[in-house]
């Protein structure tokens, strides 16, 4: 039984965190999340659309995801690794080489990241109180006055 560790904020979960949680998984038979608390997105200067529960219900509705914890600060890799008895670590390719200093306890691999597509894209895209889209309407939708 191989265990995989990724870690990530995972909000509006879209086709680059599928296809990352799809190879994560690939890497091993267990893919454990550790997902970012929101006070941890504070800490980060980063907010959520969803919150951690709903992020977390996303996640645990994958089949590749086995398990979610809490991210809660920079410093919980090495415990997380040993705790979970972790054999490999993977991160997108926007992290390369940032956690090689794990490479004593587990693999350390980054996978390519999947271009056109992030969590700020669709957050921008939204209200951030109703979630409804906020893209300006064409000019052949505006109504002619
Ligand atoms: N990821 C990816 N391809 C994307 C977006 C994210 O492979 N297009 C990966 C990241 O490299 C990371 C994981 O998914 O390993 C979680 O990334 P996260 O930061 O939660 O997603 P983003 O869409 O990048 O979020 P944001 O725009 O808020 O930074």
């Amino acid at each position: 039984m191989k265990r995989v560790l990724t870690y990530g904020t995972f909000d509006t979960l879209h086709y680059g965190h599928i296809r990352l949680l799809q190879r994560a998984r690939a890497l091993g038979d267990y893919l454990i999340v550790a997902l970012s608390t929101d006070e941890f997105n504070a800490i980060k200067g980063k907010k959520a659309y969803h919150s951690w529960e709903e992020r977390k219900a996303h996640l645990e509705a994958l089949r590749y995801v086995d398990l979610v914890i809490p991210e809660n600060t920079w410093e919980q890799k090495r415990q997380d690794v040993t705790l979970y008895h972790v054999d490999i670590f993977t991160m997108g390719s926007d992290w390369e080489g940032k956690f090689d200093f794990l490479s004593d306890l587990c693999t350390v691999t980054y996978l390519p990241r999947t271009e056109g597509i992030s969590s700020t894209m669709i957050r921008n895209t939204m209200d951030p109180q109703t979630g409804e889209p906020v893209i300006a309407p064409t000019a052949a939708e505006t109504p002619a006055s």
